[in-house]
């Protein structure tokens, strides 16, 4: 029988692109969509910070990925912790008590943007968040560990980059340059996330970003681990080309 797989936050931007990217493939899947808005035929409404109903939307469910969420780095505590906390803890509560197996958690490159920029964060080293809604997602975080190895619900956090569509995005940055994901490249590592065999490891970060020639994330682990094989890099994407630009001045 195929997986049942749960979507929070499926009318969103990376949700959009995950449901249009398993109707471009051969789906292996059953999927549930779920958002604050959604049609019956295409899913279930849910408003995460309402723990009854993720409750609900999560019956019957093998493995949820978590988007729903505040998504912009310049929110305030007040608007992350009603739906980036709290929701994130309805969201793996529900999954512990209605036997859910695995989520795999949208958190973000802002959990490492403390960081000086010449530094290439690995998985391994502790968060530092820039912004308040990066600390929303480092707790979400720690949230993902604790139900892995205290509640036996398997987890993945992936700390996406920079997700942009190559014709919308016009204001390019060297930060954004080097965490930029591209969306196929996101969807297929969800794919791998969702497929992962977590027995010796039930909670694992994954780093969401495209293969940059410059990767402000280090993505060795990823690659190895979820045998993640992204296709773009942002500075081919873009031509930006280092050798017409380093004429020495005479
Ligand atoms: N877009 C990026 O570059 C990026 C980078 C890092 C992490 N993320 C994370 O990925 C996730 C998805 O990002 P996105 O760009 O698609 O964001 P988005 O704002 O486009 O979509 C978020 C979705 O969550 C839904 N939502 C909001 N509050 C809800 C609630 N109370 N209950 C249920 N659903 C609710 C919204 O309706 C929306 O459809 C977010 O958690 C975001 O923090 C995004």
């Amino acid at each position: 029988m195929s997986k049942t797989i749960l979507i929070t936050g499926a009318n969103g931007r990376i949700g959009s692109a995950l449901v249009a990217y398993f109707d471009s493939i051969e789906n292996p899947y059953t999927l549930r969509l779920a958002d604050l808005e959604m049609t019956e035929e295409r899913g279930v409404k849910v408003d995460v910070t309402d723990f009854a109903s993720c409750k609900s939307a999560c019956e019957g469910v093998d493995t949820i990925v978590h988007l729903a969420g505040v998504a912009s780095p310049d929110s305030s505590f007040e608007q992350v912790l009603p739906i980036n906390i709290v929701g994130t803890y309805n969201i793996f509560q529900a999954s512990a008590e209605v036997g859910v197996k695995r989520v795999i958690y949208a958190s973000s490159a802002q959990t490492i943007e403390g960081y000086p920029l010449d530094i290439q964060v690995k998985t391994d080293m502790p968060v530092r968040p820039k912004n308040l809604y990066g600390v929303s997602k480092a707790c979400g975080e720690a949230i993902a560990a604790y139900y892995a190895y205290q509640k036996n619900v398997e987890a993945v956090a992936i700390r996406i980059g920079a997700f942009e569509y190559r014709h919308e995005w016009a204001k390019l940055n060297a930060r954004d340059l080097s965490a930029w994901i591209e969306p196929k490249d996101l969807c297929s590592l969800i794919v791998n996330t969702i497929e992962v065999d977590l027995t010796d490891n039930p909670f694992v970060i994954a780093h969401g970003v495209s293969n940059n020639r410059f990767k402000r994330l280090d993505l060795s682990d990823t690659k190895r681990f979820f045998d993640y094989d992204p296709k773009s890099d942002s500075f081919t994407t873009w031509d930006i080309d280092f050798i017409k630009e380093s004429k020495p001045k005479v």
